[in-house]
């Protein structure tokens, strides 16, 4: 099981999951979480297990003012205080539940599971509301880490991704390559000139000759953002975004649901193009279907690797972005296993 990283913002759900008078029920970093909408849409998080004899809160009911327990009743309110007992009128210091810090922003609810409070906002992603978007949700039975080296390495899109975005194999193999430490986290640069147009940006964009492409891939632990696209050949920019073309930028949240599950939540995203009006929904399910790819080869890898925990795996080149980021990880997780030491104040001594 690999050590997850647990004092950080991960995405728990879609805001369109969480809705009025329903409880949501989802495993996060191995925690049960129940998710409800308060009576003015506020979003709660609660641990799902009563504190009085263990049952799940997401199978009693939604009720204005929080949740109520579905055996004996006994109501709890969007801080995981015990508000009401049916049956009796004092309610023990002890009535309380877990409550975990969300914050809902840009269409998603994020959630902090971490033992110490938050120590930064969720990552903002404007995207969602300024370009045009639509999403989905993957279930992996795989770690975090081989969902982030997938989308860190986009070598595999020759190979993988053949009949979407992928492209001759050789010219992604052979791509200009940039890795470094930024924004808290890793920044992957990738481009390729003068090559051949891959079928989904032929399907948007109609290009008969060949072109440029981009990738810039940005991690920070539970968040992969990738914008990428094409240009005609030739009028590729090495700094800041381009002009033109076919452009969009793809969301992945990737939430451990255990040591060897994930959740992951994604959407892409692109600006409006008149004339164009299928584009969001090709662009939809061109991107359902290579991520469906990506996760029969994970699953299938992550499977094997479990049988050879102890195998010492071959890196290459393309993996530098996933061997910092997994760098990263390591080291966070590592430093939250370290007991926090209460520096003692030393009294003045009087006499
Ligand atoms: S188990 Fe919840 S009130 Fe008894
Ligand atoms: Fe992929």
């Amino acid at each position: 099981m690999s050590m997850l990283v647990k004092n950080t913002w991960y995405v728990a759900a879609w805001s369109s999951e969480v809705t009025c008078g329903s409880l949501l029920a989802r495993r996060i970093l191995d925690i049960p979480v129940v998710l409800f909408r308060d009576q003015n849409s506020v979003i709660g998080a609660l641990h799902d297990q009563c504190c009085h004899r263990g049952l799940p809160l997401s199978m009693g009911k939604a009720e204005s003012g929080g949740i109520r327990c579905g055996y004996h009743g006994m109501r709890y309110d969007r801080e995981g205080v015990c508000v009401e007992i049916p049956g009796q009128t004092v309610i023990p210091k002890r009535a309380c539940v877990r409550s975990f810090p969300v914050i809902e922003q840009h269409g998603l609810v994020w959630i902090w599971c971490g033992d110490i409070a938050p120590t930064a906002q969720p990552p903002a992603y404007p995207w969602h509301g300024e370009w045009i978007w639509k999403g989905g949700q993957v279930h992996y039975e795989s770690n975090y880490e081989l969902i982030h080296d997938n989308l860190l390495d986009l070598s595999h899109l020759g190979y993988v991704h053949v009949f979407t975005i992928g492209g001759d194999p050789k010219s992604h193999m052979n791509a200009e390559m940039s890795t470094k430490r930024a924004n808290g986290g890793v920044l992957v640069e990738r481009f390729m000139r003068d090559v051949s147009p891959p079928p989904t940006h032929v399907r948007i964009n109609g290009y008969s000759q060949s072109v440029d492409r981009w990738q810039r891939i940005q991690f920070v632990p539970g968040l992969i953002t990738i914008y990428s696209g094409s240009v005609p050949a030739g009028t590729l920019r090495t700094r800041g975004d381009q002009v033109g073309g076919f452009q969009q930028r793809v969301f992945n949240a990737i939430t451990p649901e255990t040591g060897g599950t994930s959740h992951y939540f994604w959407s892409v995203s692109h600006v409006p193009v008149p004339g164009n009006p299928g584009m969001t929904d090709t662009l939809y399910s061109d991107t359902v279907k290579t991520f469906e790819e990506d996760r029969v080869i994970v699953n299938a890898q992550y499977a094997r690797m479990q049988e050879s925990v102890d195998q010492k795996w071959v890196d290459l080149g393309i993996d530098a972005g996933s061997i910092q980021a997994r760098r990263i990880l390591k080291d966070l997780a590592a430093a939250e296993q370290v007991p926090r030491v209460v520096p003692v104040v030393l009294q003045p001594v009087t006499s």
